[in-house]
C-alpha cells in the first residue's frame, strides 16, 4: 500500500530548527483541562527494556531480525536501549519529576512466556512487572498496560505469527495470564497497539524478507486474526475478571489526519477510501460488529474479477459480530502526522495488492525549516480528524494513546515545546468547543529509544538518553519542563 518505508516509522529529522526559547507566546488564560482529565505517557518494550536475554526471556522477532537481518537502517538494535529493564525505578523517578498521571507500558511477551505458549511462565519476568506496577502505583501513576505492543514470540513467528489463526488463542492464554497476575492492580488495559501498521508496514518489511507474503492476501488475514484476538480479549475479560477487577479496556489505532492533495472530487473521495484502509478497517468491527460496507464491496469484487474462489477479505461469523460489536469502553487513538491524498485510477489490477483495493497513494505533509507552519498543519488536522471520528462513531469515550514529535537530538528541543503548545491548544479546544469526551492524553514518548527501522536516528523523547555511556543516563529536555508545567497546573493557561 501507500505507505513508503520512509513513511514506516515517525518524523522526517529536522536539522534546523530556531535556537529562540520564546515559549511563552501570547494568548488567554482559558486553557484549563478538566479536573478529571489524565496526561500521561507511554512506552513499549521492546523500544526502551533491553536486557534481550537476561533472567529467562525468550527470543521476539524483533530479538531475530534486528539481529540477523538488515530491517535497521543504521543497523541498531533493541539489545540494551534504554535499559529500562534494569533502571525502571530510575524511569519512575523521571514520571515522578513529571507528574503524569498515567504511564503507559507494554509487556513484553517472551519475558512472561519465553516460548510464546504458556506451558511456560517465567517467574523473573512477572516479578519484573509486578514490581513496575507496585512502584508505579506507590509513586502515585496509575500504570496502563498494552498487551501486545508490536512484538510476538519468534517461536510463534515460526508457527506463522500473526497470519496463523491459532494466534487468537495463545495470545488469549498470555492476556488470561497478565489480568490474572497484575488485574488486582491495573485497571486500565489496552489490548493491542496499532494492528493496521503491523499488518501494514511490519509485513510490508518482512515481505522483504519473505517475499512470497502476497499484498491484498496477508494484510487482510493479519487484521482478521488482530480482530478475533481483542474480541477474545474482551470477552475474558468481562466473563472472568470484570466483576472483580472492575478495570476498563480498549485498544490503540493509529490515525493520521488526511486531506485531499487537491480540490478534486477524486482526491476527496480518496480522503474517504484512506479512512476505511487505516481506520475504520479495525474500529467499525469493534463499534459496529463488522467491517465497512465499502471495504466488503471493493474487496468482494475486486476478488470475485481476479478470479479469486472466494474474497480475499475473511467474513466474520454472525456469532463473531455480535462479540466484536461494542467490544471497548475506550477506543484509544494513535495520531502523529498529516497525510496528503490522491487518488490512483480506480480499476482493478490483475494481480491483488492492497493499494490497489484502495486506489490511493498518500503523502506526508513535510516538515521543513517552516516547522511551526507544519506543526500548526497537523494541529489543525488533529482537530478535524477528533470531529470525524466524533461524528462517525459517537464514542462515550477517546483516549489519546500516543502522539509525538521526532527530530534530530538535542535537549534544547524548541520545537517539541512549539508542537505541544499547538497540539494541546487544540485538545484543548476539541474537548471545551467541539464537546468530544476525551478523558486522556500520553505524550510518545518518555524516553529516546529504539524507534524500529530508524533505529537511534530519531529522537522522540522528553528525555534524552547517551546510548554511547554504558549507564544510560537521562537528560530531562525543555520539552519535559514544560511537559512537567502543563501537568501540574492541568492548564495551558500562562504557557502558550
Ligand atoms: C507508533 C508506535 O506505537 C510506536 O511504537 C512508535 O515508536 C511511534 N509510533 C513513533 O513512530
Amino acid at each position: 500500500m501507500a505507505w513508503k518505508p520512509s513513511l514506516f516509522v515517525g518524523l522526517i529529522l529536522i536539522t534546523k530548527i530556531d535556537t529562540g526559547k520564546t515559549y511563552f507566546l501570547k494568548d488567554s488564560n482559558k486553557y484549563t483541562f478538566p479536573d478529571s482529565f489524565k496526561f500521561g505517557v507511554a512506552t513499549s518494550a521492546y523500544q526502551i527494556e533491553g536486557a534481550w536475554n537476561e533472567d529467562g526471556k525468550g527470543l521476539s522477532i524483533w530479538d531475530y531480525y534486528t539481529q540477523n537481518t538488515s530491517l535497521v537502517g543504521d543497523g541498531s538494535n533493541g539489545n540494551v536501549a534504554c535499559d529500562s529493564y534494569n533502571k525502571y525505578k530510575e524511569d519512575i523517578e523521571l514520571l515522578k519529576q513529571l507528574g503524569v498521571n498515567h504511564y503507559r507500558f507494554s509487556v513484553e511477551w517472551t519475558r512472561i512466556l519465553p516460548d510464546g505458549m504458556i506451558n511456560n511462565i517465567n517467574q523473573i519476568g512477572v516479578e519484573h512487572y509486578s514490581n513496575l506496577i507496585d512502584g508505579l502505583i506507590a509513586a502515585g501513576i496509575e500504570p496502563i498496560i498494552t498487551i501486545n505492543h508490536w512484538n510476538i514470540p519468534r517461536s510463534l513467528d515460526h508457527l506463522g505469527g500473526w497470519y496463523n489463526p491459532k494466534i487468537v488463542d495463545y495470545f488469549a492464554q498470555y492476556a488470561d495470564l497478565l489480568f490474572n497476575l497484575f488485574g488486582n492492580r491495573v485497571k486500565t488495559w489496552i489490548t493491542v497497539n496499532e494492528p493496521h501498521s503491523v499488518c501494514m508496514r511490519l509485513v510490508g518489511r518482512l515481505r522483504n524478507i519473505y517475499n512470497t507474503i502476497p499484498s491484498g492476501v496477508a494484510e487482510y488475514i493479519c487484521g482478521h486474526n488482530f480482530l478475533k484476538i481483542h474480541s477474545a480479549i474482551w470477552n475474558i475479560y468481562q466473563t472472568k475478571y470484570k466483576k472483580s477487577q472492575q478495570g476498563r479496556l480498549g485498544i490503540a489505532l493509529s490515525l493520521q489526519s488526511y486531506l485531499p492533495m487537491t480540490d478534486s472530487e477524486d482526491d476527496k473521495k480518496a480522503v474517504e477510501r484512506a479512512l476505511v484502509s487505516a481506520f475504520r478497517w479495525f474500529c467499525d468491527p469493534i463499534v459496529f460488529g463488522d467491517h465497512p460496507e465499502m471495504m466488503v464491496e471493493r474487496i468482494d469484487r475486486y476478488s470475485r474479477e481476479q478470479g479469486f474462489a472466494e474474497s480475499r477479505l475473511p467474513k466474520f461469523t454472525e456469532e463473531e459480530k455480535r462479540q466484536l460489536k461494542g467490544s471497548f469502553d475506550f477506543i484509544g487513538i494513535n495520531n502523529y502526522i498529516t497525510l496528503r491524498v490522491k487518488a490512483l485510477n480506480d480499476t482493478v489490477d490483475e494481480k491483488p495488492t492492497f493499494q490497489n483495493d484502495f486506489a490511493f497513494v498518500e503523502e506526508r505533509e513535510k516538515i521543513n525549516h517552516d516547522y511551526k507552519k507544519t506543526i500548526q498543519t497537523y494541529s489543525d488536522g488533529f482537530g478535524d480528524m477528533l470531529r470525524w471520528v466524533h461524528e462517525t462513531y459517537e464514542l462515550p469515550e477517546i483516549f489519546i494513546a500516543e502522539q509525538g514529535y521526532s527530530n534530530s537530538r538535542s535537549i534544547n528541543d524548541v520545537d517539541r515545546v512549539f508542537y505541544l503548545q499547538t497540539i494541546l491548544k487544540q485538545l484543548w479546544k476539541s474537548i471545551n468547543e467541539d464537546k468530544i469526551n476525551i478523558t486522556g492524553y500520553t505524550v510518545w514518548t518518555l524516553l529516546d529509544d529504539f524507534e524500529w527501522v530508524t533505529g537511534y536516528a530519531e529522537a522522540m523523547g522528553l528525555y534524552d538518553v547517551d546510548f554511547s555511556d554504558p549507564e544510560r543516563p537521562r537528560t530531562a529536555k525543555d520539552s519535559a519542563r514544560f511537559y512537567q508545567k502543563v501537568v501540574a497546573q492541568k492548564s495551558l493557561s500562562g504557557l502558550v
